[in-house]
């Protein structure tokens, strides 16, 4: 047993003084440090430095390793010249990110108190790497294709992936899930199949939902900037599915979707009638000139994630918040960041369905250690001063280990 102290520990009942946390693998009490101590005289007492808040380790539901590489080679600005890019330079990002590399990536995602990531997986490059991270990693693996001809090929490789990430071994913490590529990239009837395979194992599913302008457009009429590229690149000038019969395709099983800047309200009604959420990249969606998702008025869950370095700077949470402070400048700034610490705690590991993302007795003793650099002066800046000031977290635990 050990036992946890700092200033303030942030709960899903608000931040609170003067008590400490219990813990083994999982969180065993809350109570004041005295309390404590005289209940579990062996524990060891961990005292953090002063003006520390105790956070649930952060999840980043949705971050591409594989991309890793990228530092000037896609270029950024809007969707279509980068997707051209990624095809361009696909290849060559791919050879230059060995596990080391990667490695480095959930190193910098732990420092910012990153204790579990969704990686969404296109080849499965990953799975060393994600097998001997300490993190929990729900593993995407994602399914691309919208060539018939290729389909059933294509969707025997992601198979073959499906079962390599359902054989790793526990103490990895590997969740295994399935993740569409996008509707403009998916044959329908490959997508159906991986739906089912999701439904019938209970994996998380996860997609990529009308990020561009230029995908809504190729979706909705067969043309825009989409309708060379496939010209180009696949030799045809029809999309093989449209807006609805895409979501439809998810209508029984809870998914989350990345992106949905492009979606209409209905559309974002529609999807939340369905038990589904979003994940959230604000840089992302700036740097390709997607536009922003407007948050204030969705009706669904939501997690904020860094996406891959594909199409952002850093994979750090904390980066993350920041830019999300800047881009919804119309939002108050104290009411926005209490919920954006929310997005990638709480409801993160909802809609993970993870048993973690709360302090709380019974959840998984996955904490960050976040330090102010002085005393807070009023309470209800915390979330606030968390978000400007951490640039990377001073102590991290997964399952009761320590690892920062
Ligand atoms: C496809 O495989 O159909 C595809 C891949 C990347 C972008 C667009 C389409
Ligand atoms: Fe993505």
């Amino acid at each position: 047993m050990k036992i946890i102290n700092t200033d303030f520990i942030y709960t899903p009942n608000g931040f609170v003084q003067n008590k400490a946390v219990a813990f083994t693998g999982t969180i065993q009490d809350i109570d004041t440090l005295e309390t404590l101590k005289k209940k579990y005289p062996d524990a060891k007492v961990i005292q953090t430095e002063a003006n520390s808040i105790l956070y649930p380790g952060f999840i980043n539901t949705h971050v591409h390793l594989e991309f890793s590489a990228n530092k000037t080679s896609l270029q950024y600005g809007s969707f279509m010249p980068w997707l051209d890019s990624v095809i361009k330079h696909r290849d060559d990002l791919m050879g230059a990110c060995d596990n080391n590399m990667m490695q480095k990536e959930c190193e910098e995602m732990m420092r910012s108190g990153i204790t579990t990531f969704g990686a969404i997986s296109s080849f499965g490059n990953e799975l060393e790497v994600c097998e001997k991270t300490p993190q929990r990693v729900v593993f995407f693996n994602e399914l691309i294709g919208s060539n018939a001809m290729y389909a059933d090929m294509l969707y025997g490789d992601f198979m073959e992936r499906v079962k390599a990430s359902q054989s790793c071994k526990k103490s990895s913490r590997i969740t295994p899930a399935v993740a569409i590529h996008s509707p403009y990239s998916v044959h329908p009837i490959i997508l159906q199949k991986a739906v089912n395979v999701a439904k019938q194992n209970d994996l998380p599913l996860s997609a990529h939902f009308l990020e561009s302008q230029a995908e809504r457009e190729w979706l909705e009429s067969g043309s825009g900037d989409f309708e060379a590229f496939f010209e180009k690149y696949f030799n045809t000038s029809t999309p093989v599915t449209n807006i609805e019969e895409f979501m439809h395709a998810f209508d029984t099983y809870p998914t989350h979707f990345t992106h949905c800047v492009q979606a209409t309200k209905e559309e974002l009604n529609y999807l939340a009638d369905k038990g589904h959420s979003i994940a959230h990249c604000p840089r992302s969606n700036r740097y390709l000139g997607c536009g922003r998702l407007k948050i204030e008025e969705l009706n669904l869950p939501f997690s904020v994630a860094t996406d891959g370095l594909s199409s952002n700077d850093s994979l750090s949470i904390f980066d993350e918040l920041r830019a999300s402070l800047m881009l919804h400048n119309d939002i108050p700034i104290q009411e926005l960041s209490s919920q954006l610490l929310q997005t990638v705690t709480a409801d993160a590991a909802d809609i993970l369905r993870l048993n973690c993302g709360k302090i709380e007795a019974g959840k998984l003793a996955d904490f960050a250690v976040v330090t102010l650099p002085e005393a807070p002066k009023r309470e209800e800046e915390l979330a606030l001063w968390t978000i400007l000031h951490t640039k990377a977290v001073s102590q991290v635990y997964i399952q009761g280990e320590q690892y920062v």
